[in-house]
């Protein structure tokens, strides 16, 4: 028995149905946050050349692809999600010719490239919303966006009495008394996409983008664009109420799909065709409209990150959201961090469960009352998030993993108001503390300063744990989270066959075991107690205790990957 076998199956392409090869399908995809990622200029913000320079790092780590979240000209009222110029970038963050640069990096190593388009609203800097606010009411100008008169003997109250997602007014006035919508930020105003010059604007942006050699593109809450806003409008409690059946005035509307229906004959123009993902919170049943090869070709599935670590939940979660996938012609994505929730490692290791609460909520009262201090077992909740990564990676889809979680980075939840910068925290008036802890820049090496983010302070402050979890610190270790994710995405490409497993019964409900394709089984352990095996070379085990590496047992909380003994 060895710890890490070499005999596996070769790798075989995935080849979806139609004889199209789709790298995206089986695809390992890496998102950066790149204000929080590489600083090369010392500004304290990471950049496209921080990225560059990252590169031998993305390769050593093993994934297929990098997306970046926004690197556009942007006032960060919502961490770059407020785009100004969707075909520029940043100069805070680079040049257009670092951008390419980036991707050759990329490319020359064998990385693909997704961005990020956030096609809802754009930013209140952008020149579509400077014009339509000079323009004045009733312009062609201000037909772009979803301006209203307000209501009240003096139209000084809102058009409706909507909430906007992060908290606060839905609509915000503008001094000729006019209101617009904005769904998010104040300073993202929504785009009315019944508006051919919108439709129009974003096809020049993916092609801007795919004729750059971007791969893929990741679609901002794609269940958003159109709306039906015909009056009178409904309150938030009707809105609340009404069926998210394709015919929602705001939310998840069958007629989204003639924009992604254009987007595709868009894509497929390009050889091979660009890929996209969709960033949609919809009823499951409705995913597949996002993932079917005919729109967006594949969506997000936020079921596990949504979850408790447990087998029953994860099996069922699973179970769904292959069937769905199958059910659209794509392939499932596995998601268990982003840059919009508690990091997985510390969301395993908060007290109490059983407490009534679904696992975002525990997290969120986590932060409120107090963070670290706050009965969080930093261990734990990283031995879980290591079994639980072994159990997605062996998965068949894609898996979409955020940066740092290869560190085993916990959120870090005691940053001082004043340096916070999510619109969350300030619309809720810091009732929800935000997304920044899991946006803080990452540390590479141990040295005091921003842990070689950059040679300025960071953005966002960096606790001083963060040394323990630095690349550096790492390296060298293989049985480090970054050891355990880097021999888990090499031993992963020899598993590329079918897209098929089959589950076996354990006997135990706190024990999950499937098998793909080949005999490549995979075990976890949502429990204390130690599960044993009956044979086997072990290919990977997510936790390094004595005795696991022959093969014997799954200790408690962890994933072991074995290879069935022939014969
Ligand atoms: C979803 C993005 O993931 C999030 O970060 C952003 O705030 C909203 N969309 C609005 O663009």
């Amino acid at each position: 028995m060895t710890a890490q076998d070499t005999t596996a199956p070769a790798p075989t392409a995935s080849t979806p149905p139609g004889d199209v090869p789709a790298w995206w399908r089986q695809a390992v995809v890496y998102q950066v946050y790149p204000r929080s990622f590489a600083d090369a200029d010392g500004d304290g913000l990471g950049d496209l050349t921080g990225i560059t320079r990252r590169a031998d790092y993305l390769a050593e780590l093993g994934v297929d692809a990098v997306w970046l979240s926004p690197f556009y000209p942007s006032e960060l009222a919502d961490g770059g999600y407020d785009v100004a110029d969707y075909r520029d970038v940043d100069p805070r963050l680079g040049t257009l010719d670092d951008f390419d640069a980036m991707v050759a990096a990329l490319h020359g190593r064998g990385i693909r490239v997704v961005v990020d388009i956030v096609p809802n609203h754009t930013s209140d800097q952008h020149a579509w919303f400077r014009a339509a606010l000079a323009a004045g009411p009733g312009s062609p100008e201000r037909a772009r966006y979803i301006f209203r008169e307000g209501t009240g003997p003096d139209g000084s109250e809102p058009p409706t009495d909507w909430e906007s997602t992060f908290g606060g007014p839905a609509w915000e006035r503008v001094p000729d008394g006019q209101w617009y919508l904005h769904s998010f930020a104040t300073e993202q105003p929504d785009l009315a996409w019944d508006h051919p010059e919108v439709r129009a604007d974003f096809v020049r942006t993916l092609r801007f983008w795919s004729d750059r050699g971007v791969d893929g593109f990741r679609i901002d809450v794609a269940h958003m664009l159109t709306k039906d806003l015909t009056e009178p409008l409904p309150s938030a409690a009707e809105i609340e109420a009404l069926p998210r059946d394709g015919n929602h005035p705001l939310y998840d509307r069958d007629d989204v799909h003639e924009v992604y229906a254009e987007w595709r004959t868009v894509l497929d123009d390009y050889d091979p065709p660009r890929a996209a993902v969709a960033e949609a919170w919809v009823d499951s049943e409705r995913v597949p409209l996002y993932a079917r090869p005919e729109s967006l070709g594949q969506s997000f599935n936020f079921d596990l990150l949504l979850a408790e670590p447990d087998a029953a939940e994860f099996r069922r979660i699973i179970a769904d959201n292959l069937e769905l996938a199958a059910r659209s012609g794509s392939s499932s994505t596995w998601v268990l961090s982003n840059h919009d929730v508690v990091r997985h490692a510390t969301r395993y290791g908060i007290a109490p469960r059983g407490d009534g609460l679904a696992p975002r909520e525990r997290a969120a009262r986590w932060l409120l009352e107090g963070g670290p201090e706050n009965g969080l077992d930093r261990e734990h909740g990283l031995r879980v998030a290591r079994a639980a990564t072994l159990l997605v990676l062996g998965l068949p889809g894609s898996t979409y993993l955020y940066q740092g979680e290869e560190l085993g980075l916990h959120e870090v939840a005691d940053i001082p108001a004043e340096r916070r910068q999510d619109p969350t925290f300030f619309r809720t008036g810091g009732a929800q503390v935000g997304r920044d802890g899991c946006r803080v820049p990452i540390p590479w090496t141990t040295d005091a300063g921003s842990f070689g983010f950059g040679t300025g302070d960071a953005h966002l402050p960096q606790p001083a744990w963060f040394a323990a979890h630095a690349v550096a610190a790492q390296e060298t270790d293989p049985d480090s989270t970054l050891g355990l994710y880097r021999r888990a995405l090499a031993a992963r490409r020899r598993l590329q066959g079918a897209e098929e497993l089959t589950w076996v019964e354990t006997g135990r409900d706190d024990v999950l075991h499937y098998v793909r394709p080949g005999g490549w089984h995979v075990v976890t352990v949502f429990g204390d107690e130690p599960y044993p095996l009956d044979g086997g070379r072990v290919v990977l085990a997510s936790t390094a205790e004595d005795g696991d590496a022959d093969g014997a047992r799954v200790p408690g909380w962890s994933t072991v990957w074995y290879l069935a003994d022939e014969g």
